[in-house]
């Protein structure tokens, strides 16, 4: 069953159409991937479907529902939580603080008080710092994983993933992959936007792939993976 759908979704900025007539159908419990060169649309299509932008066109169905539109906040309640390709904490926040807003704010709770929640959300995510740390004090990589706890800490159904590996060391990426697959794993179906071509091979079912704005491939990773418009699309054309 797909817990996600897009129909022809569309986003314009003026005159640059930066996601065009774009469908497709995540399965519930599967990692799905959507990939791309860089300015394909794949952050704008993340966007409208988790409430931060409003689509122009075309609709998205997430749990059944007509979301199309739909703010951030409601998302979240229904289900839905996402990271950012930048992410973009308050500085003046403790790492607890910053997950522990997600915990309060989240989908209905299963009788788990938030501070345990935001504190099992740290620990999923292997945080390398006492709870308590500020976030100022925190690089690139460690706020990613904060942001993922936090993303987390909302107990989402589906998690929209923008480019968590990126700037990460080949020796971390495994680790990653491994709590990534735990989310899947205890239930949660992910969409990630990467550019890591190990991390995508290694962890999707399906693959998308997006150029200037247009889905020009869909379906199981290997396929897609040696499917020739896809290698010109990432590499240009062959001489
Ligand atoms: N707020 C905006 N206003 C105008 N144009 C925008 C806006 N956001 C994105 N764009 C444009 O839309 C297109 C798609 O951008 P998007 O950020 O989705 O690309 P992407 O696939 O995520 O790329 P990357 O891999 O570099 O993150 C680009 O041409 C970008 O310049
Ligand atoms: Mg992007």
């Amino acid at each position: 069953m797909a817990i996600l759908q897009s129909r022809q979704l569309t986003k314009r900025f003026g005159g640059l159409v930066a996601v065009n007539r774009v469908s497709l159908a995540v399965e519930e419990g599967s990692i799905f991937g959507l990939v791309g060169p860089n300015g394909a649309g794949k952050s704008v299509f993340l966007n409208c479907v988790a409430g931060a932008q409003r689509p122009d066109d075309g609709r998205v169905i997430f749990r059944d529902q007509d979301t199309t539109g739909s703010p951030a906040e409601r998302l979240c309640h229904l289900g839905l939580s996402r990271t950012f390709q930048i992410p973009q904490p308050f500085p003046r926040m403790t790492a607890i603080d910053t997950v522990l807003v997600a915990a309060h704010f989240g989908s209905p709770t299963d009788g788990v008080p938030p501070l345990e929640q935001a504190r099992r959300s740290l620990r999923f995510v292997d945080f390398p710092h006492p709870e308590g740390t500020p976030v100022s004090g925190l690089n690139t990589v460690e706020l990613k994983r904060l942001d993922l706890a936090r993303a987390l800490a909302s107990r989402p159904k589906l998690l929209l993933l923008d480019e968590l590996a990126a700037g990460l060391m080949t020796g971390q990426l495994g680790a990653l992959e491994d709590i990534l697959r735990k989310i899947r794993d205890s239930g949660v179906t992910i969409i990630m936007v990467e550019h890591v071509i190990r991390t995508i091979l290694g962890l999707c079912d399906r693959l998308a792939v997006l150029r200037q704005g247009e889905k020009i491939a869909d379906g199981p990773t290997r396929e897609v993976a040696g499917d020739p418009a896809v290698i010109e699309a990432y590499l240009g054309q062959r001489r």
